[in-house]
């Protein structure tokens, strides 16, 4: 089986959900996915055994977690030399048009900073806004993030798309891993 990484980082556990379900999605496929939170201590332990890699994260306050960034710099090594797809997970990317995109490939340039690393294909990923589960501080960072963005500044909405996740995934995996393509 094609051994892939999927590396991330969350702060409210939609990115986890997202890592997770890509994971199902590439076994689905045959592929061997192993899924790692970056903040915690398997991250440092990560081997260069992987055909390709997947790495990405969710963005708070206009930016993706300094882990993240830190996790990259650190496997920059062994990153370049296999083919990399980048995700970030948020509600910039719940906005259709050229503004939303520029931001989100900015916040994506920001995290590549210093690492050297050229993804050969990146993602954004609709997130989720959960104000049930947040606390009365977080609610209200929240609430000017969403009405910036037009998003409901009340109730709990999930924006991503499931189905784009899983053909992000399966196509790069398909294109890049060097698995034997289906004869059509
Ligand atoms: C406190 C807070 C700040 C956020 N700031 C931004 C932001 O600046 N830009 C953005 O596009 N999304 C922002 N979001 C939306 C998150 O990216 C979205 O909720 C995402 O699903 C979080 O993923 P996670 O659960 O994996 O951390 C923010 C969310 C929270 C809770």
């Amino acid at each position: 089986m094609i051994p892939v990484l999927i590396a991330y980082t969350t702060t409210e556990g939609q990115t986890r959900k997202v890592a997770e379900f890509m994971a199902g999605a590439l076994a689905e496929q045959g592929y061997r996915a192993d899924v790692v939170d970056v903040a915690s201590g398997r991250a440092a332990g990560v081997q260069p055994l992987y055909a390709v890699a997947i790495v990405g994260g969710s963005v708070h306050m206009g930016h993706h977690a300094p882990e993240l960034a830190r996790f990259l710099r650190t496997h920059a090594g062994w990153l370049a030399s296999v083919p990399l797809a980048l995700f970030s997970v948020s509600l910039t990317a719940a906005r259709e048009g050229p503004d939303s995109e520029s931001t989100t490939a900015r916040m994506m340039e920001d995290l590549l900073k210093e690492t050297g690393l050229e993804p050969v294909k990146s993602c954004r990923v609709a997130g989720a806004l959960r104000y049930s589960e947040y606390g009365p501080v977080k609610r209200m960072a929240v609430r000017s993030v969403a009405r910036a963005a037009g998003a409901p500044v009340d109730e709990d909405v999930e924006f991503t798309d499931w189905d784009d996740v899983r053909r992000f995934a399966v196509e790069f995996a398909r294109d890049f891993s060097g698995a034997p393509r289906e004869v059509a």
